[in-house]
């Protein structure tokens, strides 16, 4: 006997079609993609792929020293001044100096360096071109006996650093003639001056005196002014010979040729 309770169960439609089955998801992304290869459209599986989670936005140093995100109004405000506090801030934190930074510093220093390595250059760049000292010739002539007068003449002061004196009677050779002197203090060295007036030189450094034979009489001068070589030369005319030179304390004022005898 039939249980009429029992539900009804569905029943295949009459027409015989074959009940609806669900495709495997295998199956249909396959079947989407040769599709999409057919009509050259994305596949649909290309969508399908997990999606990236997004990079966390870089962390910017605020002026503060506080941190925070790119995209905080913070962050927009200090991206935008980042790279002019980049450019003023010039010093390095541990730069404790008070007045100038540490690259002023630097800058100083190599400055003083570059500055003493050119003047040790240019020192030894003149090193290599000693002073030329141009000395005038040690003989020169002086012309004929009949141009001079009796006493000093300073023409040959200058330029050959001698006076050639004419004297009636020498203190050493006792005769009448021409002896030159030297313009050398024997002191320290310095030009003494013909005074005129006084018939005599001084020594306008430390005040020495000198009688017009030489005699040293006054002053800090140890000794007499030095005598030099004068002779006739061949034409008559007097010659000067600064190489050679008459001392009297060594008595070599009584030399020939320490006097001219005329
Ligand atoms: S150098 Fe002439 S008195 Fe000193």
């Amino acid at each position: 006997m039939a249980d009429d309770t029992k539900p009804e169960q569905p029943s295949a439609p009459s027409t015989g079609a074959t009940p609806q089955v669900q495709p495997k998801p295998a199956a249909d992304a396959a079947a989407t993609a040769r599709a999409a290869a057919a009509t050259g459209a994305t596949p649909a599986a290309h969508a399908a792929k997990p999606a990236v989670p997004p990079k966390p936005a870089p962390v910017i140093p605020d002026l503060a020293g506080k941190t925070t995100n790119a995209a905080s109004a913070g962050g927009q405000a200090a991206k935008a001044s980042a790279p002019a506090a980049a450019k003023t801030a010039t010093r390095d934190p541990d730069d404790t100096s008070p007045l100038l930074t540490r690259r002023a510093w630097l800058g100083l220093a190599w400055g003083a360096f570059s500055a003493a390595s050119a003047a040790a250059l240019a020192a030894t760049g003149r090193f290599m071109f000693p002073n030329v000292l141009n000395e005038p010739p040690q003989q020169f002539k002086a012309g004929f006996p009949n141009e001079y007068g009796i006493g000093v003449d300073e023409r040959w002061k200058e330029k050959f650093g001698v006076w050639l004196v004419r004297t009636t009677e020498d203190i050493e050779q006792h005769a009448a003639g021409f002896y030159a002197l030297s313009v050398t203090c024997t002191h320290l060295g310095c030009t003494p001056n013909y005074l005129s007036a006084e018939n005599k030189f001084k020594c306008p450094c430390h005040g020495s005196g000198f009688r017009i034979t030489g005699v040293n009489f006054e002053g800090p001068a140890p000794r007499p002014l030095e005598r030099v070589r004068v002779v006739l030369a061949d034409d008559g005319q007097l010659l000067v010979d600064k190489s050679r030179h008459f001392q009297r304390e060594l008595g070599q004022w009584t030399d020939p040729e320490a006097f001219l005898k005329a």
